[in-house]
């Protein structure tokens, strides 16, 4: 009986080796990247998700097409809606992308995308696959990247976070090999570290920052966390002013709320998992995960969205209209970065600036005594279009950094 469970397994696991060696060749395969100047039209996907992702979603495209009127005026940008992507279709088709859905993603550049309810044993939806991993995956966006910035603590991070391997790329794919044994698999590629380790190097490199951090926990998980470590001491060998340190994760999570250490981190680099948990701990040391955006970047294709999920509780507690669009709409501010609009997503992000650090006229708080993210967005967009944006923001910048010293 145990010989058969094992040869099982040993079969399972043979076609997961498989399917992982031929993504190899696919990432050797380096393809180009996309070029934004050269597209007319620019297609932005926009999909809202569930519980207060048609909230949030909303309010974000309505800033992001203010951003771009006359862009989609002139033929240089278009929009396309994207439904499909809600539970009660995903379940349907049991798939964690419907393929007609997936089709169309595949037919725009960039895609706005709010959050998706992920299921997990037990809850009232079957153990459908999460469309997040799914989309990083068949769209190969491998790079999950989310700054986070505290100008009044001389905080400046930006998180460059594995998105298409580690325990995620076959999370749905474990192995109960007998009734008392389970198995699933962490999964990290030469490949895959170095492309991810080298965009944070080269955006440390652009941006003049002087740190690459490099997060894992190689000594203990010292196959795939040891390959991702020595991945990047071989790249940062080549990036000679710049600094390479590691930090194991545990540690990690502690020195990012020591005041003393915090300020020195700048470029964060890590696998999935690792990425997941200390991003949303960056996200409340921010002020709430509801404050910070995430790109995720591939060759062809990036996918903008907030770092939090669809929050089911709010939306059946009556409180989806005051849930934060803060996330959705700083992701929306870098996905007009990464299309090829730098000063538009920076006006966005000074106004979130000036409207969640400064100024703070109205305040969300996910419930009734807070403004609606209607209201917000409002009040985001009365910035937006203030003449005097960038110098107020320049000013209130400086007086904070002047007390963070
Ligand atoms: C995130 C989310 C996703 C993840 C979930 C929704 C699958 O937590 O984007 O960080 O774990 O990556
Ligand atoms: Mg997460």
């Amino acid at each position: 009986m145990t010989n058969n469970e094992i040869n099982n397994a040993r079969e399972k696991f043979g076609l997961l080796l498989e399917k992982q060696l031929e993504r190899i060749e696919m990432m050797k395969k380096q393809q180009e990247w996309i070029d934004f100047s050269k597209l007319k039209p620019i297609i932005i996907g926009v999909c809202f998700g569930d519980g207060i992702g048609e909230q949030i979603s909303k309010h974000a495209e309505h800033i992001l097409k203010e951003m771009l009127k006359d862009e989609v005026a002139n033929g240089c940008v278009t929009f396309r809606d994207i439904a499909g992507l809600t539970i009660e279709n995903r379940v349907k088709h049991n798939k964690a992308i419907p393929a007609d859905v997936l089709q169309e993603l595949k037919s725009c550049h960039v895609i706005l995308k709010g959050p998706t309810t992920t299921p997990q044993a037990g809850d009232s939806w079957p153990n459908i696959e999460s469309a997040n991993v799914a989309m990083r995956r068949e769209l190969d966006l491998f790079a999950n990247v989310r700054p986070v910035k505290m100008p009044e603590k001389g905080i400046d991070w930006c998180f460059f976070r594995e998105n298409t391997e580690d325990i995620y790329v076959l999370g749905s794919k474990g192995i109960d090999v007998t009734q008392d044994l389970s198995v699933d698999f962490k999964v990290i590629t030469e490949q895959g570290s170095e492309r991810i380790i080298r965009m944070a190097f080269e955006y440390a490199k652009k941006n003049n920052y002087k740190r690459v951090t490099v997060v894992t926990k190689a000594n203990v998980v010292k196959t795939t966390d040891g390959r991702f470590s020595r991945v990047a001491k071989r790249i940062a060998e080549e990036y000679k002013g710049i600094s390479c340190d590691e930090w194991y994760i545990d540690i990690m999570t502690a020195k990012l709320i020591d005041p003393a250490r915090a300020k020195e981190f700048q470029v964060m680099v890590m696998p999935n998992l690792y990425g997941d948990i200390l991003t949303d701990e960056a996200a409340q040391i921010q002020g709430g995960v509801g404050t910070a955006g995430s790109a995720n970047i591939g060759k062809r294709w990036a996918m903008f969205e907030a770092i939090h999920g669809s929050a089911p509780r709010m939306v059946k507690e009556g409180r989806a209209k005051y849930a934060d669009p803060c996330s959705m709409i700083k992701a929306s501010a870098m996905l007009l970065r990464h299309i090829g609009y730098p000063e538009r997503g920076e006006k966005v992000e000074m106004a979130l600036d000036m409207c969640g650090q400064f100024e703070k006229k109205l305040i969300i708080t996910g419930r009734e005594k807070g403004a609606t993210g209607e209201a917000y967005t409002e009040y985001l967009l009365k910035w937006i279009h203030d003449p005097k944006l960038k110098q107020k923001w320049g000013s209130e910048i400086k007086h904070l950094q002047k007390k963070a010293k």
